[in-house]
């Protein structure tokens, strides 16, 4: 089912702006309030957070750097680091601050917004993909080489949305020194990268790297859109120019708020552990009941694999609807993954496990088999 996955192409602007079609496919059926909910690709974290003082009122004032808390959390200067509002938003900054003005390489599969973003400011893309394995996805390198030869900058997810797989150890070596003898710069977006404690944030290869994250997915608080980008203080310069002009300042809110929180920002990374130790097993067993193999990546708290011969668009919006259940169809993502589909695991056990019970009903309708 072409079209419901991100656009690749020419500068775009007007009514040739790329839809999200991941979003205008799942926030309706988000609303729908379905009982057995498997698409969340962030933590659920019950954060309470009432009693804020002065919530609302500038955060800024003499020897306040709103920086330093990611400059502490990246052992950098803050002179490396600028706030956004939200990884989203650290795509459209960094791409233009980065940019040199060539055609972009967007790696697929990917969340719209980093593939897409380029376009709409005014810049020509072009596609490399990652093959399919049952564990970690792989560079086509033969690919990758002949595009990387035509472009300065690179758009990637290093933790690749819908499979949660990073990229192996070979592969960021490869594309690493490949993008340096190519003067490509790469962008990269870090935001599931927080779950993995060994991860390498991309900014430490080089000046030509570029790491964005955000508080979305591992911290549970994408509603206060806090976000960042770490690079060379000379891109960050630009970052800054860029902001200024495009949102002048951080919500003091969410400084605030993160202000507040600070010392327990690990309690959503310990979250993650428990849920993928209470909860794996569950869908691993459902899965091997169906006959569908699947190694869960190592970090996160989503996965995808496949269902051989059901579309699991059709599959989710009728079966799925039906029986209350959503999760997410891997074509949302890119090419080809039409029998894919992603799991997300952050929430509670009994949930999970009512949910899964659910999922399994579904694909083996789904799959005629009893
Ligand atoms: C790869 C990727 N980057 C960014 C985001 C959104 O992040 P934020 O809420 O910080 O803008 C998503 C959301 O699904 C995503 O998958």
């Amino acid at each position: 089912m072409a079209g419901n996955y991100p656009g690749t192409g020419g500068p775009a602007r007007g009514s040739e702006i790329p839809p999200v079609s991941y979003l205008q496919w799942y926030i309706p059926r988000l609303k729908e309030n379905r009982k057995h909910n498997l698409s969340f690709s962030g933590l659920q974290f019950p954060w309470e957070l009432e009693g804020i003082e002065n919530v609302w009122k500038d955060h800024r004032g003499p020897g306040i750097d709103e920086r330093e808390l990611i400059s502490k959390m990246y052992g950098v200067s803050v002179d490396n680091v600028h706030l956004c509002m939200g990884a989203t938003q650290g795509i459209a900054l960094a791409i233009s601050a980065a940019s040199r003005g060539g055609k972009v390489a967007v790696e697929m599969p990917s969340y719209g917004p980093v593939s897409q973003t380029a376009r709409i400011l005014g810049l020509e893309t072009v596609a490399v993909h990652r093959i399919t394995t049952s564990t970690a996805w792989v560079i086509d390198r033969d690919e990758w080489s002949l595009v990387l030869e035509s472009v300065d900058l690179l758009m990637v997810t290093p933790q690749l949305n819908p499979v949660g797989w990073s990229f192996t150890e070979e592969d960021r070596n490869w594309l690493v020194s490949e993008c340096k003898r190519k003067d490509v710069r790469i962008i990269s977006d870090e935001v599931y990268s927080r779950a993995d404690n060994s991860w390498r944030p991309m900014f430490t290869e080089g000046d030509n790297c570029i790491t964005i994250s955000s508080l979305t997915k591992v911290h549970g608080l994408g509603v206060i859109r806090y976000g960042w980008i770490i690079a060379d203080e000379s891109i960050i310069a630009n970052v800054a120019n860029s902001f200024h002009n495009m949102e002048g300042m951080m919500s003091s809110p969410t400084i605030r708020i993160v202000e507040h929180i600070k010392n327990r920002l690990h309690e959503p990374v310990e979250l993650i552990e428990h849920y993928r130790e209470k909860n794996l097993p569950v869908l691993i067993s459902a899965l091997e009941r169906l006959g569908i193999e699947w190694t869960p990546p190592p970090h996160g708290v989503f996965g995808a694999f496949r269902i051989p011969g059901v579309n699991t668009i059709e599959m989710i919006d009728t079966i799925g609807k039906e029986h209350s259940l959503l999760a997410v169809p891997g074509i949302m993502f890119g090419p080809g993954l039409e029998e894919w589909l992603r799991i997300g695991w952050s929430i509670d056990p009994v949930s999970f496990a009512e949910a899964v019970s659910v999922l399994e009903l579904v694909i083996r309708t789904a799959l005629d088999i009893t």
